[in-house]
């Protein structure tokens, strides 16, 4: 048998092989024309001058044709997104608003700030919400369903949906980790009564820090739209309309900088997808027959966006002793759930939830409005999920991967495969 890198034997790779950023490694002259633009225009906030023209207008527009939806509204993060789409709905104290147990922790944040409970449903294998817990999880609170497409996958929509009809409560898509990706042929976003994203640097298509929720419901957009402004309706270019309900606002507004690099890097969308997919879809085929290797289940994989490649090993300590060796043949890894490592994409690693040291006077769970009974969060209460994320093993790819190098993860995957399993 050939002898693995980490026992001393020659690696697969004699140099690491490494998932980095995407939209910001993208970055050439067309961004720096883009930003320079704007600093020469010298509008740099968007509701100065004729609106349409402004840089967030236009992303705004971009969006809405490419999802078809009736209104976008571009901010300054998908936290931003998420609490503007929740204000929108007229959601707050008192309400539950179920997500999933594997999402990076802004989820979660959002649904505090916005005053309602989160409730945290378990995930399946495909690393997304789990449908069949998210029905245990309704009550007579629940006011929305925060499916999150984590990296890149598209989540369970078709049976979402079907929940979300079946007892008319919304759907807010978290898409800030899957922009650009699709379930049955519609784009991730366009379904849910609201689709939230994050135009953060780790994201797809990035201005550094950006997001946007879209929806066809007017008065979410309308009341989303106040909250991103505590003043928007004093803004000589913003139109007048519906302007009469009853939300303070905060300011989540973007700059005409980021907008314009957003603008940008939504020409580079497609062709990015495009790279990540072509890789995946390589490491995918050469490993899905490997005995004892179960492979993450992309409920749609013509629309995963194609950023990341997991797959499960038969127990949690095999997987790190698949990850350990796959790094040492210089294939970048690592296991999503590991007790020591705290990843801020896992329940069980939000402390203002689990740990019982929540500033009480601040949170929803104490305001008189609310009758429901999630009050206590534990570190284990959802163990299908870690059950899960602990046997994963998981990869990021990015647009600079080569054919050679998905060909040499299949060869690491399977020489480590067929010594250690
Ligand atoms: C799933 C998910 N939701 C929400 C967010 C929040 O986005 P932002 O950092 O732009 O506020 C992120 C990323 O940071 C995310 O990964």
């Amino acid at each position: 048998m050939v002898k693995l890198a980490i026992d001393g034997g020659i690696p697969v790779r004699s140099a690491p092989l490494q998932g980095g950023f995407h939209g910001s490694a993208a970055i050439d002259q067309t961004e720096i024309n883009a930003v320079t633009n704007v600093l020469k225009k010298k509008r740099l906030f968007r509701f100065l001058g004729d609106e349409q023209e402004s840089e967030a207008a236009q992303v705004e527009a971009w969006y809405k044709a490419r999802l078809g939806r009736q209104h976008a509204l571009a901010v300054n993060g998908g936290t931003a997104a998420l609490i503007c789409a929740m204000y929108g709905l007229d959601l707050g104290p008192g309400d539950e608003v179920i997500i999933p147990a594997h999402t990076y922790v802004a989820t979660a944040a959002a649904v505090i700030a916005a005053g309602a409970v989160p409730v945290i449903a378990e995930i399946d294998n495909s690393l997304n919400i789990d449908p069949s817990d998210v029905e245990k999880k309704i009550t007579p609170y629940t006011k929305a369903i925060v499916p999150v497409h984590m990296r890149g996958i598209p989540a369970r929509m078709a049976e979402i949906m079907a929940i979300s009809e079946k007892h008319g409560i919304p759907v807010i898509e978290d898409v800030a980790q899957a922009n650009g990706g699709s379930y049955r042929g519609k784009y991730l976003g366009s379904m849910g009564k609201v689709g939230c994203f994050s135009f953060q640097q780790y994201k797809i298509i990035t201005s550094g820090e950006g997001g946007i929720f879209v929806t066809d419901d007017q008065d979410v957009y309308y009341r989303g739209r106040m909250q991103h402004d505590c003043a928007i309706g004093f803004w000589p270019s913003v139109d007048k309309t519906q302007h009469d309900y009853a939300v303070s606002g905060e300011n989540y507004r973007i700059s005409e900088l980021a907008a314009s690099l957003v603008l940008t890097q939504c020409g580079r969308l497609d062709s990015l997808l495009s790279t990540f997919r072509a890789t995946k879809k390589r490491i995918t085929q050469g490993v899905k027959d490997i005995k004892g290797l179960a492979l993450q289940d992309v409920p749609d994989p013509e629309g995963d966006c194609g950023i990341a490649f997991v797959f499960f090993a038969p127990t949690p300590d095999l997987a790190k002793r698949l990850s350990a060796a796959l790094n040492a043949e210089n294939i970048r890894c690592g296991t999503i759930y590991d007790n020591t490592i705290p990843d801020r994409h896992i329940y069980a690693n939000w402390p203002f939830m689990t740990s019982g040291k929540a500033e009480i006077r601040r949170m929803p769970w104490m305001s008189p409005y609310y009758k429901g009974s999630v009050r206590n969060y534990t570190r284990e209460q959802c163990p299908q999920s870690l059950g899960y994320l602990e046997r994963a093993v998981m990869m990021f790819i990015d647009q600079f991967f080569t054919a050679q190098d998905a060909d040499q993860v299949v060869e690491a995957i399977t020489k480590v495969a067929s010594a250690l399993l």
